[in-house]
């Protein structure tokens, strides 16, 4: 019996790690590439989800923190630190366990989503809420790394981006070639610059005869990059997103430009009329900020930019169950009913 034993087992000619490098793994990576109906009936595309909820901690963060919290560990790191908009410190929070480490979060007060929190609480992070945006808790987490015996786990560490470049591998060796299109959500734009180099090194080393065009999509509130400056005050009901001043800013111009893509923004309505038609009619729950990728894809469809009979790879970041607050709100209460079948199979327009 085999099972997937985690990105740094499957790729590890492609990873910066040696024989005796101590592997700290919760057999991240591996996840499904999903076939999206009605996507590829709206576009007239192939359309595939790569769910990246169904890592171990819910979200694609699994695939950098192994990575990071094994170099971390190799280089005899007692303590780790990152900054989080939510998920980054659920992962980190959950590897540190794994390592023996103390793990320290920074997160925005009030920002981050409820299943997020619960992570990294009952995983033992030290978290402290900071009076400030995501940006703020990156420019304290980058000092206190500077001054004090605790290493940075966030995207701004190389080895991060290493990990979270199999997905492409994964993807490639999947579909047999790159897809035409790959489309993601953008924060801190750690996520597409890794994307970008794991495609663009699967196609250096002749694993695929093309690298796909990248587009990126940004909450409208929180689109620095869109908009070409620095936003102060970011917002946007997509909190993993609230991010006014990118970390991988230039690499992510960089993907842009060298795959002919474009990065462009998603209103919070349009997030969430995605977030619902990916629950309600490809069966894929994911968090606001991931819906944002299909989001733009249906935008961009909208306007005529997508030419049928593409391949399409849209990521969907993170689990629906780490804010499911989207998904109740609004929804109507479900009805009380006696233990009575004939009451139940009325109520159910059985009969
Ligand atoms: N989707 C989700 C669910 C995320 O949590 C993030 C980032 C992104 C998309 C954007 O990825 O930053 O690489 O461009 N979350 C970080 C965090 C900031 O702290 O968990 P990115």
């Amino acid at each position: 019996t085999h099972q997937w034993r985690g990105i740094i087992e499957e790729y590890r000619d492609r990873l910066p790690v040696t024989d005796t490098t101590p592997v700290v793994t919760l057999r991240e990576g591996g996840t499904p590439l999903v076939p999206a109906q009605v996507l590829s009936e709206r576009t007239g595309c192939d359309v595939h989800l790569k769910v990246e909820g169904a890592n171990p901690t819910g979200s694609f963060k699994d695939r950098g923190m192994t990575m990071a919290i094994t170099r971390a560990k190799e280089e005899g790191a007692k303590a780790v630190i990152c900054a989080s908009t939510g998920n980054t410190s659920a992962s980190a929070a959950a590897y540190a366990v794994r390592a023996g480490m103390v793990s320290a979060v920074l997160v925005p007060q009030g920002k981050i989503a409820l299943g997020k929190m619960g992570q990294a609480l009952v995983h033992g992070a030290k978290i402290l809420q900071v009076d400030g945006n995501f940006d703020d808790c990156l420019t304290l987490a980058r000092a206190l790394s500077e001054n004090y015996p605790v290493a940075l786990v966030n995207s701004v560490n190389p080895v991060r981006i290493e990990g979270q470049k199999t997905a492409s591998f994964e993807i490639v060796d999947m579909l047999g070639d790159a897809p035409d299109i790959h489309v993601l959500p953008v924060g801190n734009a750690g996520n597409i610059t890794a994307y970008w180099k794991g495609y663009t090194e699967y196609a250096n080393d002749g694993m695929a005869t093309r690298r796909p065009r990248m587009w990126g999509f940004q909450a409208s509130g929180s689109a620095p990059i869109v908009r070409g400056e620095v936003v102060k005050d970011p917002s946007t009901i997509a909190t993993a997103i609230r991010i006014g001043n990118p970390a991988s800013w230039q690499y992510a111009l960089a993907a842009r430009d060298e795959s002919g893509g474009f990065i462009d923004e998603v209103t919070d309505r349009e997030i969430l009329r995605a977030y619902r038609l990916l629950a309600a009619q490809e069966g894929v729950f994911v968090e606001p900020a991931s819906a944002a990728s299909v989001a733009g894809l249906l935008k961009a469809a909208e306007q005529g930019k997508v030419d049928p009979g593409q391949t399409i790879v849209c990521t969907v970041t993170g689990n629906g169950l780490k804010d499911p607050d989207w998904a109740v709100a609004g929804a109507p209460q479900p009805v009380t009913v006696p233990v009575d079948a004939a009451a139940a199979a009325v109520r159910l327009g059985l009969v």
